[in-house]
């Protein structure tokens, strides 16, 4: 079954053609990173407005990359939240046209339950059940238990923001250019391997210890903002900062997630959103689910399945096929893990 995605709940406009929800086709990302970069952060209506102009091109090249006729194409699934209201909307309009036009079932998709899917693309051993998901995306930090395709409930998350949130918001106040992430990633990567030894613990770890799976981030970019303010940085003062910050977000989720894994006994752990696309949080989860846990698989995506795509998309509604009529498909803003279509 091909599947054709449609993805532009932020500032990416995406589409991919996936097969029986595993197979990657074509997947195409237009990204206005650059606009955004002139501007510090996103503004919704410049976003919404590249992606009109890019939508219906990044689907052309998709279908012309996967080498596929329309007539190959079994449903349209598209993204209806959550997400910039006017961005969410072209993606869907988009849909529900070529719905119309080619006379295709649409599948309206959770964006965040989509991220997950990652980790069913391009591997030959899909994930057991059941699996602990951490979904950990620019807006967004959840934990959840998938006991099928079908059972997923959420454990926890975020109080406050999100911990994307709290690497964009430090590469800001560090003068670092947007997307943040990547960048406090490439900052801290130096600065550890330089000083490979050294222990990293100047920032709080909130919360660390309450027994939940909760997590807060908002007073980790207010340490940053009291550390930084009135000072003029160097590069290696900024590296440092980089450095333990992502110390920081990196040692929350992982005790939090490690807690949940003595609790419900999952087969899987499964790392989803932009920033699973973190190497030190790959490597520090790698290493301890090998010494605490070595009967439990890890599954982290390719970097660039991490961060917004339309095979993840695709691949959800593989495994919830769940076509409705057109009509029926409206954005969702503030939609949640939990609460599907
Ligand atoms: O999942 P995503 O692409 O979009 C949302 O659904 O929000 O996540 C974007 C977030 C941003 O906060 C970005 O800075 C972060 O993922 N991110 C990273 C890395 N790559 C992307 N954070 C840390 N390290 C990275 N390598
Ligand atoms: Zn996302």
């Amino acid at each position: 079954m091909n599947i054709l995605g449609i993805e532009t709940s932020c500032d990416e406009t995406a589409a991919a053609v996936v097969k029986d929800g595993t197979k990657i086709l074509a997947n195409v990302v237009a990204s206005s990173a650059e606009m955004h970069a002139v501007t510090g952060g996103i503004i919704p209506e410049n976003a919404a407005r590249q992606q009109i102009k890019s939508i219906i091109p990044v689907i052309s090249s998709t279908l012309e990359k996967a080498k596929i006729k329309k007539e190959e194409i079994d449903a349209i699934a598209v993204t209806y939240g959550p997400g910039l209201i006017g961005s969410l909307l072209v993606g869907i309009e988009t849909a529900k046209t070529l719905s119309i036009l080619w006379h295709k079932p649409i599948i309206p998709v959770n964006h965040l339950s989509a991220h997950i899917y990652a980790n069913w693309l391009n591997t030959e051993k899909p994930p057991r059940f059941p699996a602990l998901a951490l979904v950990v995306s620019g807006g967004h930090t959840d934990l959840v238990i998938m006991k099928s395709h079908e059972q997923l409930n959420w454990i926890g998350g975020t109080k406050d923001d999100a911990a994307g949130e709290a690497f964009d918001k430090t590469a800001r106040l560090l003068g670092l250019p947007y997307p943040g992430g990547p960048e406090i990633s490439a900052q801290a990567e130096k600065y550890i391997s330089e000083n490979p030894d050294i222990k990293m613990s100047f920032f709080p770890r909130p919360i660390i210890h309450e027994k939940n799976y909760d997590w807060s981030f908002s007073g980790l970019k207010t340490a940053v903002l009291n550390e930084v303010k009135n000072k003029k940085l160097n590069k290696e003062e900024k590296q440092k900062i980089a450095a333990e910050v992502q110390e920081a977000i990196v040692d929350v989720l992982i005790k939090k997630t490690l807690r949940a894994l003595v609790e419900y006994k999952p087969k899987s752990v499964l790392l989803a959103g932009g920033v699973a696309a973190n190497t030190r949080l790959k490597n520090k989860f790698k290493s301890a689910i090998n010494k605490n846990f070595p009967n439990i698989e890890l599954f982290v995506p390719s970097p660039e399945l991490c961060t917004d795509n339309a095979a993840y998309i695709a691949s959800h509604s593989f495994y919830h096929n769940n076509p409705v009529p057109w009509q029926d498909i409206n954005a969702d803003p503030q939609l949640t893990i939990t609460s599907e279509f």
